[in-house]
């Protein structure tokens, strides 16, 4: 017997819907998926940073299709790719720029998350789900890192790798285990390209597809933090604040992805390196496993988490402190779901005390940005001796201020989130 379309479509929709759930499909997920009517600028982000993801898989495609992943041809295949490859150069300043601008997004994405209490029930498995998509995320972008073996890529995965080392008992073993060999070689950048060209992209596309569906489950939060699903038309059972995602937020995110495609395009086309934040002018320098460069730093992105590296000393000669205080930087993300007490979802209800603990820790996460990006014998001049517990220069004494600060927003959250004085929550969002 026939089987019956279960929508009304006739034609190529109607042959495709008896097949495949296709209209269903764009029903539950666009058209008929209720999202909140009180979106602003914040709420682009995760949108943008879904395009920044396609356009890295897309110019890593035609990448690949140029790079060798060898010791000996990888520096020059990159040359070539700028030089010989038609659009070569622009292919590869929208993958190394797309980079740095999806950290940009993430980040602005993640503060909206802490912002709007985005994290709190019922969405902790989507924030779950964010911060794998995070981890994962420098990952991909360390592994990528190694891949056109300049000066920069050589020494900072020499760097990170040896970091391995101070993990106690297994550390040396460990090291070598990552590297494939006794140094960062030809072992290395086959393993990363690996990672960085196959399994880390399917990893992600898989959690961000968790991630989406994670959303679409619970819905949307939005900037008053209130559940709009709790308030529905009696007849029809929508959502009274909710407004359908197509046509309204597609239209509306595309004038946002507008503005970001102006911003991109402008940096590759006039700023690509952008004075050495985004390419270092070191990386311009094929490898050198002899010559150590004069300065060592992660892109601009890794430097809040590589400054804590370098705030905590070491303890009985281990670098491990550092190694396990960066790690806990970026794990402690899991745990936010479950530090907040507060009675309010949104920053706009919550107390003084939150605004001005979410304000300390962007102000740390930006100073120790900063400090991560200069080179240590620079502020080793002003040095300052502290009586009994010895000396230090100025900016690791900064450095040291605010990663604590940076720790104690999460680790006080539960005392001041249930202290802070909180506003009454409107029933209906406010426009
Ligand atoms: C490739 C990376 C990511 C993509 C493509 C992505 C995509 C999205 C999209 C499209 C939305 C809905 C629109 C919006 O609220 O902006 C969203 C919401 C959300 N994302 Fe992400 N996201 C990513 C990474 C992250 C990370 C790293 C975190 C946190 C650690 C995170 C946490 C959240 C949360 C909590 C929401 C719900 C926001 C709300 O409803 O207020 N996401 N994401």
């Amino acid at each position: 017997m026939e089987k019956k379309s279960n929508t009304s479509s006739t034609g190529m929709l109607g042959w495709i819907d008896e097949r495949f759930p296709l209209s269903s499909f764009i029903k539950n997920h666009l058209t008929g998926y209720y999202a909140p009517k009180n979106f602003n600028f914040w709420y682009l982000f995760g949108a943008l940073a879904l395009f920044v993801f396609v356009i890295q898989i897309l110019t890593g495609i035609f990448l690949t299709m140029h790079y060798k992943p060898s010791a000996a041809e990888a520096f020059a295949s990159v040359e070539y790719i700028m030089r010989d490859v038609s659009f070569g150069w622009l292919i590869r300043y929208m993958h190394s720029t797309g980079s740095s601008l999806f950290f940009v997004v993430i980040y602005l994405h993640m503060f909206k998350g802490l912002m709007y209490g985005s994290y709190r029930k019922p969405r902790e498995l989507l924030w779950l789900f964010g911060v794998f998509i995070f981890l994962l995320l420098m990952a991909e972008a360390f592994f990528g890192y190694l891949l056109p073996w300049g000066q920069m890529s050589y020494w900072g995965a020499q760097v990170i790798v040896n970091l391995f080392t101070s993990v106690p008992f297994i550390g040396p073993d460990l090291a070598e285990w990552v590297r494939g060999d006794y140094l960062v070689s030809d072992a290395t950048l086959n393993r990363f390209f690996a990672f960085h060209v196959i399994a880390l992209p399917l990893a992600l596309a898989g959690l961000i597809f968790g991630h989406l569906i994670a959303l679409h489950e619970v819905g949307s939060n939005n900037p008053d933090g209130i559940e709009i699903k709790d308030m529905k038309d009696k007849k029809t059972g929508i959502p009274l604040d909710g407004i359908p995602f197509h046509p309204y937020y597609t239209i509306k995110d595309l004038v946002g992805l507008s503005v970001f495609l102006i911003v991109f395009v402008s940096i590759i086309f006039f700023a690509p390196e952008m004075g050495g934040y985004f390419l270092e002018a070191n990386n311009f320098v094929p490898a050198n496993p002899l010559v150590t460069p004069d300065h060592i730093a992660p892109v601009w992105y890794f430097t809040p988490f590589y400054s804590i590296l370098r705030a905590v000393p070491p303890l009985f000669n281990s670098q491990f402190p550092g190694v396990a205080a960066m790690g806990l930087s970026v794990l402690i993300f899991f745990f936010v779901p479950w530090l907040d007490k507060s009675k309010v979802n949104s920053i706009r209800y919550k107390g003084p005390l939150y605004k001005k603990w979410l304000s300390t820790f962007v102000i740390s996460f930006i100073v120790l940005g900063y400090l991560g990006t200069v080179p240590s014998n620079v502020w080793g001049q002003f040095y300052i001796a502290i009586p009994i517990i010895g000396g230090s220069d100025v900016a690791t004494i900064v450095a040291r201020i605010f990663t604590a600060t940076y720790f104690l927003f999460f680790i006080l959250m539960p005392i001041y989130s249930r202290k802070d004085i909180t506003k009454p929550v409107p029933k209906r969002v406010r426009m």
